[in-house]
């Protein structure tokens, strides 16, 4: 066993980013590292970074800016703070990195996670290393157990079926950082969500950057999300399914029917159109028209009534005109969304879209994203109003703010605020919701009542 030593993990970007942070603290769990909770006073300083648009990516030389001083402090103080990049940012900007930030003694790519341990060895022998190849092992196969540095037991967890990305949108950095798609075998995903299970965990949400084009090696031939849904929804102690993120184009009919058949998969669903505008969506490369989105949702919501929906929004697309945002103003108005992100379309180095000529000034991208936000969320403040005074199932996650309060999560992933005693944690209960809060619902606990279905 190798003496202790400690890692503060800092996590920006996606899901995936904090699923791979768990991960990458499994593996340091095996070469003596214990995850602290600040970077003062670390051993290592790993920043797991996001290189979506480009606020994301310039965040982390300013962390790395104030992470520099902490390393110099600890020097001068007789002790030693590696600091390593891994994640989106890693993997786009490499050597360039420690060009702009000659304190990083590591750059580590997404794939090459499972060789961290042999990377720091590097690290100190040669003062740095960066390793950004897509190595012919798959990461996956060469990590400890999922959990193995689990210090805090939760209720939720992620778990990252799929990776990477082959759609190639004109706008996205993803299939360049995360690679091709790489589906996981089904029996390890399998074994996998058993662990999470038995360490307590109540709620699984699949990750992958398109996660319903997921098609992985199982005994008998490939499985399809919604068949591997399907068996997960058999593992004992897992009552609550979700996956994310998800494109059109894949939303095939036996997912969709999964969403009639497995009471486990919860009724809301990331299904991101990025545009309401046919001409956008073709520059998007998004390969699906406008019409094809409202038929998908129109099939989703026969199988599924009660189904909330979520989505991305990209403003100022190259090109975008007036009309093409008003497109997809109506699209929102059409399809009614319980919460939603939208940005501002930002150029990012090495894509098509970059690349065009008619970039949309900043002040229109402003005015649209702030008319598009207020339509936003005046939808998810009306979901949120039609949950007032029902009761619904709420899976009690950790304690809240206050003594005596617990957070919990609805079905359609609306934090909600209970009073309930703290062992009740890890369960399902019927909560009546009495109050709606900006961020978060508040409920009273209803003994001796069955959850009612809320229909949207
Ligand atoms: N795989 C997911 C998206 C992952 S990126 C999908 O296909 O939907 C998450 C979101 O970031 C995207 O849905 C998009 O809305 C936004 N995004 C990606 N690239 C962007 C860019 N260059 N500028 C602004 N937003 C971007
Ligand atoms: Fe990016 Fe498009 Fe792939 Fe999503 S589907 S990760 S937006 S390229
Ligand atoms: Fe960001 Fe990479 Fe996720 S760019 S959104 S961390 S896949």
């Amino acid at each position: 066993m190798a003496e202790a030593k400690t890692v503060f993990i800092k996590t920006y970007g996606c899901q995936m980013n904090v699923y791979d942070s768990g991960r990458m603290a499994d593996v340091l769990a095996r070469d003596g590292y214990e995850v602290t909770e600040t970077a003062e006073g670390a051993d290592l300083v790993l920043l797991n970074t996001c290189h979506i648009r480009e606020k994301a990516a310039e965040k982390v030389y300013s962390e790395l800016g104030r992470i520099r001083q902490m390393k110099n402090a600890a020097r001068a103080a007789g002790r030693e703070m590696k600091i390593a990049v891994a994640g989106c940012v890693a993997q786009a900007e490499g050597e360039e990195i420690v060009a702009r930030a000659p304190a990083v003694d590591v750059v580590v790519g997404p794939q090459s996670y499972h060789r961290l341990p042999a990377i720091l060895q590097r690290a100190a022998r040669d003062g740095h290393a960066v390793e950004t190849e897509f190595p012919a092992e798959n990461k996956f196969d060469h990590m400890p157990p999922v959990g193995s540095a689990r210090t805090s037991r939760s209720v939720t967890a992620f778990l990252t079926v799929q990776e990477g990305c082959d759609k190639f949108c004109t706008f996205c950095v993803v299939p360049y950082t995360r690679g091709a798609e790489v589906s996981r075998p089904a029996g390890r995903i399998v074994e996998e969500a058993e662990r999470l299970a038995a360490q307590g965990v109540r709620e699984i949400t699949l990750l992958g950057q398109n996660v319903n084009a997921y098609s992985g090696e199982a005994p008998g031939g490939r499985w399809s999300l919604a068949r591997l849904l399907e068996r997960l929804s058999d593992v004992p102690g897992l009552e609550r399914l979700r996956y994310t993120t998800s494109h059109p184009r894949d939303m095939g009919d036996d997912l969709i029917a999964a969403h009639r058949d497995l009471p486990a998969l919860m009724p809301y669903l990331h299904l991101p159109v990025q545009s309401g505008s046919d001409r956008i969506l073709k520059a998007m490369n998004r390969r699906h028209r406008r019409d094809d989105y409202f038929r998908i949702i129109d099939r989703l919501r026969a199988a599924r009534p009660d189904l909330a929906l979520s989505g991305d929004f990209i403003v100022g697309f190259p090109g975008e005109t007036d009309d093409d945002f008003e497109d997809t103003l109506r699209l929102v108005e059409a399809v009614g969304y319980a919460q939603a992100y939208s940005f501002k379309y930002s150029p990012r180095p090495g894509t098509p879209a970059a690349e065009a000529a008619a970039h949309v000034p900043e002040a229109v991208k402003s005015e649209r994203l702030t008319r598009l936000q207020a339509l936003l969320e005046r939808q998810q403040k009306a979901f949120n109003g039609t949950m007032r005074g029902r009761v619904v199932d709420v899976l009690l996650e950790k304690p809240g703010r206050r003594p005596g309060q617990i957070i919990g999560r609805s079905p359609w992933l609306q934090a909600v605020q209970v009073d309930a005693p703290a062992e009740m944690i890890g369960t399902i209960v019927p909560v009546r919701i009495v109050e709606i809060g900006s961020n978060s619902l508040f409920g009273a606990f209803e003994e001796n009542r069955e959850p009612m279905r809320a229909t949207a």
